[in-house]
């Protein structure tokens, strides 16, 4: 009797061990340090990613692969030093196996060394300068380039009755590359530069860099300004009768950022930018996108910032499911490089040499949809690749 109990005790043991010790050890939880500024000048474009991120758990379920995932928040509050401060806690400290978010340029620039170091991938979800992925082998970019981004407009203008164009840019790293973009483009293409100016980032003053543009008389005035900073440009273009003098306003998507377009009024009607993504976009996933993220986050308006955070976990999720849960640093990259996803935006594929977003680019024109402000596209651009080819 005795030893028949302890036999079922024994097996009962064994069952029960089977259960929990084996699957305890495959779940070990996967750590994600998602780093923004969610204070500061650009705390909307850690809002938009970090609520697409949580958007995107909420839909798929925080287990893949076998692995809990936990995202840990930190705000950077777009100080380049405390970015990386934060992914060496992070790693070092909190055991985190992959690090995503990167608001701005120089914030990613200052964790990338860190990724380097570690071997942990570095998924950049906002930050758009061209050669960002080449500091650090580890780094995947799914938000956007302003190559990309900007060539479109370029040719688009130039095939358009415009020959003459200021361009104003903000004074660091993607500022540069849209301005060397679009005056590379426009002049292979025809157009003439009447001058260039580069705004300084530090509690910019856009006045006298828009009166020097209206002074110049060109046919339009091309703009690149980060997530958060277009309203102020577009005060100075009405105020300074801009629109009144004849000269049109173009440039990339950022400066009527479906974040605060609605803001910005009548003026902004009839911008014409080159973009990736609008809240306007007329697919099925889109739709729904935006529907569930207004839910979600009552009174706002889902952005690029946002895209780039829920394709970045799109493509954490899909890499864990092809390794089967392992975020090893090799293993991930070869498993992201040459991948395909549908994202709000449409289809973008993961270059697997650049490894940078391939995706369509469109030219819209911005106007007043049911009494709100919309970016509506009217033209498509196919797999625009990073350094602008297409
Ligand atoms: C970057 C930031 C932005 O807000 C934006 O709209 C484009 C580029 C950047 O710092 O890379």
């Amino acid at each position: 009797m005795i030893a028949r109990l302890s036999l079922t005790v024994a097996l009962i043991a064994l069952v029960i061990g089977a259960f929990i010790s084996a699957p305890a050890l495959a779940q070990q939880p996967l750590k994600i340090g998602l780093i923004l500024p969610m204070t500061g000048p650009f705390a909307s474009t850690g809002r938009q990613a970090d609520a697409a991120v949580k958007l995107y758990i909420a839909e798929h379920g925080d287990v893949v692969a076998g692995r809990k995932i936990e995202v840990l928040l930190r705000d950077d509050a777009n100080a380049p030093e405390t970015t990386k401060r934060y992914a060496q806690e992070l790693i070092t400290n909190d055991h985190v196996e992959i690090l995503a978010g990167f608001g701005l340029t120089p914030l990613a620039y200052a964790a990338a060394p860190v990724a380097t170091a570690a071997k942990v991938p570095m998924i950049v979800m906002c930050a758009g300068t061209v050669n960002v992925p080449e500091k650090s082998p580890y780094i995947i970019r799914t938000s956007f380039t302003l190559p990309q981004n900007t060539a479109p407009i370029a040719v688009w203008a130039a095939k358009h009755g415009i020959k003459k164009v200021f361009t104003m840019v903000a004074e660091y790293a993607p500022g540069i590359d849209a301005e060397t973009t679009f005056l590379n483009v426009f002049k292979a293409e025809g157009g003439q530069i009447v001058g260039s100016v580069r705004v300084p980032m530090q509690n910019p003053d856009y006045a006298p860099f828009v009166q020097r543009a209206k002074d110049a008389k060109p046919d339009a005035l091309f703009v690149f300004v980060p997530s958060g900073e277009g309203a102020a440009v577009m005060k100075q273009f009405a105020e300074r009768g801009l629109a009144q003098a004849g000269i049109k306003l173009i440039g990339t998507g950022d400066v009527v950022d479906d974040d605060i377009l609605d803001s910005m009024g009548d003026p902004a009607i009839g911008t014409i930018t080159s973009f990736h993504y609008s809240a306007d976009h007329p697919s099925a996933e889109n739709k729904a996108y935006v529907a569930a993220s207004e839910k979600a986050n009552p009174g706002m308006r889902p952005n690029f910032m946002s895209v780039g955070g829920w394709d970045g976990m799109m493509l954490i999720y899909e890499v864990l499911k092809k390794t089967n849960g392992s975020a090893d640093g090799d293993k991930f990259l070869a498993a992201a490089e040459g991948m395909s996803l549908i994202g709000p935006q449409g289809k973008f594929t993961i270059d697997p040499k650049a490894r940078d977003i391939i995706q369509d680019v469109y030219i819209r024109e911005t106007k007043r949809v049911n009494g709100h402000l919309y970016n509506v596209e009217f033209d498509r651009i196919p797999n625009v690749q990073h350094n602008g080819k297409y």
